[in-house]
């Protein structure tokens, strides 16, 4: 375990500026919290699961600054130099517990009180979001989970709470946010990637980190590209979207306004407010999981990621760039720096997601399907992308072939035939190999029926 030895580092710690160095490399901001007396933060579970460590971020807004939920048990203390954080303790003045607090007092939204701290901050965070109008959302908390007290009274708690009131919360919203930690520009992480060949590239260590605490995973050194400007923005053309691979799925869901209806879908069913608020599309693609949401999504819009190294640039279409389980084309000295979404959209494109949980869980298979309909209403470009019906996410290309340029009624039987003798799913914890074919093909139906495309 190396310890941190790049420079004096700080943090605004509840309104202080706090030195830190000398801790090890991995030490989490949870770990540094509970070491240094500030126990409000509980450790439930250290894989982002339960919610029950969140503070608060100060993060970018067009006004000024939001207050940002994050999982603290995922989030190294070596990648937060010059950042704002509150916790817990903060958010009651003089003794006066904030409204968010007040609200779960009211409605009885607490008993062993373990998951409190965590729901609290969430909710604060959701009542002071900038530009909210009308009530919170209760999604806001689906990071959150609660064992004994059940969800009505919390809900009721969050629906309670009006315009976040006037005072030092909403005047610190105002200032603008401290700029984010890590490298600022590609020929910087060239220059240390080159100094450093065996450093951990990490961008919202929503998996990197969940390896250190679970597994034990330990790195010579990281190099934190969340920050990298040329990574970090979403371009539209008449031709294309590009979007920065280090860009957070919620500043994607926030700066995209236009994006297709399917990505609000997609947002919706990946993890948690407070994970969305960490995972990059870049992280996401890397880790090249079979179960990642972003890849049968990006496929089924025919995406291409842009690379990048310091001998150069490459494009690769999304779907040639996963070489095997867990496994890309990816060289060691690159990164994956966008995201490439040809233009014109499909005209039908939906994704779908079977989990253990609706929301805040992973994909035991995930499909993403597109296709547009001639005036006849013969099917053209037809995609249909698969997670979790083998080692990488895939397209089924075969059964897109029995329904390209033919009536539903026509390819549907071949197609569903095509599915049965290409794909060849695992059986795991998550899912039997019958259960994931089973439902890949139901996913085929449910989009013809969803779309209600006439016969
Ligand atoms: C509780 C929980 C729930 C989750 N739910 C979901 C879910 O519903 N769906 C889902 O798909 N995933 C889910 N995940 C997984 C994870 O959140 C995503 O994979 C996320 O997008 C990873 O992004 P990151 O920025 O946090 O990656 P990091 O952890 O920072 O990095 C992941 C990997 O990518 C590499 N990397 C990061 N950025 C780049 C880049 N620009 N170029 C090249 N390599 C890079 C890193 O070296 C590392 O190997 C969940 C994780 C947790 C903890
Ligand atoms: S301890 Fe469970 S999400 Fe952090
Ligand atoms: S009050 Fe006990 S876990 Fe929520």
């Amino acid at each position: 375990m190396g310890a941190v030895q790049w420079k004096k580092m700080a943090l605004r710690l509840n309104g202080k500026s706090i030195p830190f160095e000398g801790w090890p490399l991995h030490t989490t901001l949870l770990d540094y919290l509970r070491e240094t007396g500030l126990t409000g933060s509980k450790e439930g579970c250290a894989e982002g699961e339960c919610g029950a460590c969140t503070v608060l971020l100060v993060g970018p807004s067009e006004s000024g600054s939001r207050y940002v939920p994050v999982n603290s048990c995922l989030i190294l203390l070596a990648l937060l130099d010059g950042q704002e954080v509150y916790t817990v303790e903060a958010l009651a003045e003089n003794g006066v517990p904030c409204e968010a607090q007040q609200a779960m007092i009211q409605f009885g939204g607490s008993q062993c009180g373990y998951c409190t701290p965590g729901f609290v901050v969430s909710m604060f965070a959701e009542q002071y979001r900038p530009g909210r109008v009308g009530a919170c959302d209760p999604h806001a908390l689906s990071g959150n989970l609660c064992r004994c007290t059940g969800y009505r009274p919390i809900r009721d708690a969050a629906l309670s709470l009006g315009p976040a009131p006037e005072g030092k919360w909403t005047r610190r919203l105002l200032e603008p946010a401290p700029a984010a930690a890590g490298v600022a520009t590609l020929a910087e992480f060239f220059a240390l990637r080159q100094a450093n060949p065996r450093a951990k590239v990490i961008a919202g260590g929503t998996d990197v980190v969940v390896e250190c605490n679970l597994k034990g995973k330990r790195f010579p050194a990281l190099i934190n590209v969340g920050a990298i400007g040329e990574l970090r923005s979403v371009e539209e053309t008449n031709a294309q979207v590009e979007i920065g691979a280090a860009l957070t799925l919620s500043e994607i869901e926030r700066t995209w306004r236009n994006a297709p209806v399917v990505f609000a879908e997609w947002f919706q069913l990946f993890a948690s407010p407070l994970i969305r608020n960490r995972a990059t599309l870049g992280g996401n693609l890397a880790t090249a999981s079979p179960i990642g949401d972003a890849a049968p999504l990006l496929l089924a819009f025919d995406a291409q990621l842009r690379l990048v190294s310091a001998r150069g640039e490459r494009v690769v279409a999304l779907d040639t760039f996963f070489t095997g389980y867990r496994q890309t084309v990816l060289a060691e000295d690159e990164l994956i720096a966008s995201v490439i979404l040809p233009k014109p959209f499909p005209e039908h494109i939906r994704f779908f997601k079977a989990a253990k949980r609706r929301l805040d869980d992973i994909s035991t298979v995930a499909a993403a399907i597109a296709m547009n309909l001639d005036q006849r209403g013969r099917a053209n470009q037809v995609r249909i992308a698969y997670g979790g019906v083998a080692a990488v996410p895939l397209r089924a290309r075969a059964a897109e072939a029995r329904l390209e340029g033919r009536h539903w009624e026509q390819g549907m039987r071949e197609a569903v035939q095509e599915l049965e003798r290409t794909l060849s799913p695992l059986s795991d914890h998550r899912g039997s190999a019958e259960y994931r074919l089973a439902m890949a093909e139901n996913f085929l139906a449910k989009f013809w029926h969803e779309m209600e495309i006439p016969a």
